[in-house]
């Protein structure tokens, strides 16, 4: 619930940056209908020589060229500007301010920004396929309609995922412009059927930069046309590179300089035990869904908090010098503590041994270690 306020207040602050010009408003829209119009061109030429591409007439490539346009205006809209917003954050060395927000950093990072004028594009897209199926005399079936819409949600998890892993090399490479325009080069070809690539180019659009599946197999599903066995196969393949994605963002690793606290036998279920470090006193906690470390100081005025009952974890904590209180999360805080206790980062050893990492700030105080 709280990330799905933190999306809309993001959303908000897009849609009122878009209509604060309304002449660029205007301008936006005019230049979506432009471009649309321009990715028609080419096909309507083509299929003007030939009833027939690759088996494929115009209407059903039509189709395909609706996905594309909706993909992208998925990826231009939702995907892309906060994503590049972060390669912006890394050069000017900003992205701590995102880090240091306390809620997980890829969610925030992925949904600072949108650019609104895509819905454009999108809503052209059905109209695209309303078109194309009329002209095709295709009413497709429910199962049809719902495979092609299942094969959507895999190709935007896709797309999002590759656009992940592209952007995640901005940790390593600084100029990654040109990274940026060749993976939207790549995506260009997605607005052509599959078979019309012969070769080794449908292969590499098939298995490495699956576009079939984003682009073609909807259209085919809506057609009737995709079989059961590909469409499993499809979507099974849809499931791992979004994994690949999240784990290139993961959650920052402990540094060399994490400290010791003990091991994670020494914590009891719903228990903590106090640990000093050379920088701050740790509550390593455990609660049902894995550990944590919390700050012991108190937001107040840095005095150490103690657990309220020193056998429950549930009952939160408290502090002796004016009588803040927080919940077992270090969160909730009462009067006079202004703010909840800081979460640090907690990893595991090999050995069972439990490390603190306090240099890493930011930490979403909901990610728990699991053991
Ligand atoms: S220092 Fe904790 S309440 Fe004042």
């Amino acid at each position: 619930m709280r990330y799905v306020r933190l999306f809309l207040v993001q959303l908000r602050a897009s849609v009122q940056v878009t209509f604060q010009y309304r002449a660029e408003f205007f301008v936006g829209v005019f230049v979506a209908m432009f471009y649309l119009f321009w990715n028609l061109v080419p096909m309507f030429v083509l299929w003007g020589q030939k009833p027939t591409i690759a088996g494929w007439t115009l209407e059903e490539a039509a189709l395909v060229t609706a996905w594309f346009t909706f993909l992208r205006a998925l990826l231009e809209g939702a995907v892309q500007p906060s994503l590049q917003a972060v390669v912006e954050h890394i050069r000017k060395g900003t992205l701590d301010f995102v880090l240091l927000k306390p809620a997980d950093t890829q969610f925030l990072v992925s949904t600072a920004k949108f650019e609104v004028m895509n819905l454009f594009d999108a809503a052209a897209a059905v109209a695209l396929v309303v078109w194309a199926l009329q002209r095709l005399h295709h009413v497709p079936t429910l199962p049809q309609v719902g495979t092609a819409l299942l094969l959507t949600v895999a190709a935007a998890a896709l797309l999002y995922a590759l656009a992940i892993l592209v952007i995640s090399a901005a940790f390593y490479v600084v100029r990654l412009d040109n990274l940026i325009y060749l993976f939207n080069s790549i995506f260009d070809a997605g607005r052509w059927p599959a078979p019309v690539f012969r070769g080794a180019w449908r292969i590499v659009f098939t298995f490495v930069v699956p576009l079939a599946l984003m682009t073609t197999y909807p259209a085919l599903a809506l057609l009737g046309r995709l079989q059961a066995s590909t469409a499993v196969t499809a979507l099974g393949a849809a499931a791992v590179l979004p994994a690949c994605g999240n784990s290139a963002m993961d959650a920052p690793k402990c540094s060399a300089g994490a400290v010791a606290v003990g091991n994670a036998s020494d914590v009891p279920l719903n228990g903590a035990v106090l640990h000093p470090t050379p920088q701050a006193n740790v509550f390593v906690c455990r609660d049902a869904n894995g550990y944590y470390a919390v700050d012991a100081g108190c937001t107040h005025l840095g005095c150490d908090v103690e657990l309220k009952s020193a056998a429950d974890l549930k009952q939160g904590f408290i502090c002796q010098c004016h009588g803040a209180t927080y919940d077992a999360n270090g969160d909730k805080p009462t009067s006079p503590a202004p703010m909840p206790l800081r979460h640090y980062l907690l990893c595991a050893q090999p050995s069972g041994t439990l490390v603190v990492d306090v240099t890493q700030l930011g930490v979403d105080p909901t990610v728990r270690l699991k053991i």
